[in-house]
């Protein structure tokens, strides 16, 4: 542990040194680390920190600063799903400009045809400029995902991660879990991921770092009214529970943790530019913060119960269902 945090210190001054970081330059293990620049009404930033397994043909995370500038919604989604133009790793992306079509199997199971092409970092906090929206849709920030959960819990989380920053500043890190889901692979060969997951960093108004994560069960679920409703009940459960940065951290193979913590220095070497953002943690301190506060994922909890229930469903959902496993816990 203690000799590869040493080659990520040395790795992560290299990065900051580094002229060009539009392709990567850097690969560790598979891992292709780079930012991604766009404009803004601040002028130029750097919008996300990537890191793409090459060797799986997906994402690992990216990460991302967020603030005010995620909360404008000056310009409309448009769906320009395409691979990201760089020589390196052009081929070791998914095809995601077109859909990712399902085997019958997942097509029984589902009663949808594809996979959504499910963001990793989402398209909504981007609506600030055209090209960072754009730059959403790259590809490399893009994975087969479940279309139940994607379009149900994960909204709540997405949304929540994105409002609780309405008027503070922190990073946000989402990745997709090491083990392949139990539908895994697309009709076209794919790996589908067991699980999505994210992790929020902020300082709190006491002024302490708090990390809060979420893990979002990718199993393919029912597209239909009134079917599966326990199994629904209980993904929406178990998505919108906080969760420990430690438990993240399970999901991914013990030998790649540390690219979370070169996705935290990452994310504080470079997203700072141009943001005129003091607010923010310090990467080591999001790093530090395995565990939080017991009374801090109480507050989390509340609030995500509230979303919960606010949440407009893409078919009939039995809220009261929910409640009830909750009063259960
Ligand atoms: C992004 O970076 C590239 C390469 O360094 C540069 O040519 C381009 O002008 C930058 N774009 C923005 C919006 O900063
Ligand atoms: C999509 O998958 C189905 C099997 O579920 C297959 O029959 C069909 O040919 C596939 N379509 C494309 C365009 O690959
Ligand atoms: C994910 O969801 C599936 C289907 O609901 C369930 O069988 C499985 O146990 C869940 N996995 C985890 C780790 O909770
Ligand atoms: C599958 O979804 C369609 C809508 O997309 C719905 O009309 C149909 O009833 C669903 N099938 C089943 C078996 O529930």
């Amino acid at each position: 542990m203690h000799s590869s945090i040493y080659i990520l210190v040395l790795f992560a001054v290299t990065l900051t040194t580094a002229q060009s970081t539009m392709c990567p330059e850097t690969v560790l293990d598979g891992v292709y680390s780079f930012v991604i620049n766009s404009t803004s009404p601040l002028g130029p930033i750097n919008l996300m920190y990537v890191q793409h397994d090459a060797f799986r043909g997906l994402p690992f995370a990216t990460t991302t600063l967020h603030n005010e500038l995620n909360q404008l919604t000056t310009y409309n989604r448009l769906d320009d799903f395409r691979r990201y133009d760089c020589p390196d790793i052009w081929g070791y992306q998914t095809v995601c400009e077109n859909t990712y079509n399902m085997t019958v199997e997942q097509r029984e199971k589902s009663n949808r045809t594809a996979f959504d092409r499910g963001h990793i970092t989402p398209a909504n906090p981007y609506r600030f400029s055209v090209d960072a929206l754009s730059s959403t849709f790259y590809c490399i920030n893009i994975a087969p995902q479940d279309p139940w959960t994607n379009q149900n819990p994960w909204v709540t989380v997405e949304s929540r991660a994105q409002r609780h920053f309405a008027a503070d500043a922190g990073y946000v890190m989402t990745g997709i879990c090491d083990r392949d889901d139990v539908w895994s692979p697309t009709y076209i060969g794919y790996k589908v991921p067991a699980c999505y997951w994210k992790l929020i960093c902020y300082v709190d108004p006491r002024g302490d770092t708090q990390v809060v994560g979420f893990i979002g069960n990718n199993t393919l679920l029912k597209y239909c009214s009134g079917c599966d409703v326990e199994e629904k009940a209980q993904r929406v459960i178990d998505t919108t529970t906080v969760r420990d940065q430690r438990e993240i951290l399970n999901e991914i193979d013990s030998n790649r943790v540390s690219f979370v913590l070169e996705a935290w220095v990452g994310a504080e070497s470079y997203l700072l530019v141009n943001r005129n953002e003091n607010r923010v943690p310090r990467a080591t301190d999001c790093w530090s913060r395995m565990t939080a506060p017991q009374e801090v994922k109480d507050e989390w909890n509340t609030v995500m119960r509230a979303d919960v229930l606010a949440h407009e469903y893409t078919e009939e959902m039995d809220l009261d269902l929910i409640q009830k496993m909750w009063q259960e816990r």
